[in-house]
């Protein structure tokens, strides 16, 4: 899949909610009610980070729960992306980006989100073709302001905001054109996944939706 498709598909998962939840989740069990909570609370795109041992059967369980779209984020190496797309990732977060990783997901047909912070780093992205990337770490990369700064020389690039981004300033990054949406892990808190407390879980996930 050329990386101008992978752009295209992944556009369309960042236009589908205002906040993709970045979840790490460390027991299989919480999988189903958690995907069920997020997506019935208006958040169907989801990215399951690889940061725990059970990250693939993670992923593998929640891609069953109808309406969702489910990634795996943390993705690294070519091996991460074919183990991913193996357990039913319909597409890879990175926090960054290598050619490596881009041409594994060509290879294997993966829609990859990589990241990336500098114009640099941004135009050496749009040159393989990719158009829709993760701008990561946002808060500490200079936030929204910095998002804006890239607007002016790079208009035809959007950015998934992720990493220090909060319901308090969601705002100001969704309000830029070149932000389609943003990723956070606040939606689920630890408190919420060990209670397996979905109720509170899909009250998070409607007044995240409600930040667009
Ligand atoms: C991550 O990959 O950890 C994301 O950037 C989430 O960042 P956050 O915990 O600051 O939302």
């Amino acid at each position: 899949m050329l990386p101008e498709q992978q752009s295209q598909q992944t556009r369309a998962l960042c236009q589908l909610a205002p906040v993709i939840p970045v979840l790490v989740v460390g027991d299989v069990a919480h999988a189903e009610g958690l995907a069920t909570a997020l997506v019935k609370g208006g958040l169907p795109v989801l990215e399951v980070t690889l940061r725990t041992s059970v990250a693939l059967d993670v992923i593998r369980e929640m891609a069953k729960v109808p309406g969702g779209h489910v990634g795996a984020g943390t993705v690294l190496t070519p091996d991460d992306a074919k183990r991913a797309k193996e357990a039913g990732a319909s597409f890879a977060v990175s926090p960054g980006f290598t050619d490596r990783l881009a041409h594994a997901c060509e290879d294997i047909g993966l829609p990859l989100l990589p990241g990336a912070v500098t114009a640099s780093e941004v135009m050496r992205a749009m040159e393989l073709g990719y158009s829709m990337l993760k701008f990561f770490p946002a808060e500490a990369a200079g936030g929204a302001k910095s998002l804006k700064s890239l607007l002016g020389p790079l208009p035809q690039v959007s950015f998934c905001p992720t990493g220090g981004v909060t319901p308090q300033n969601a705002s100001e990054y969704l309000a830029l054109p070149n932000v389609l949406c943003v990723g956070g892990s606040w939606v689920v808190s630890d408190v919420h996944l060990a209670d397996k407390d979905w109720g509170a879980v899909e009250a998070l996930a409607r007044q995240a939706c409600a930040l667009a």
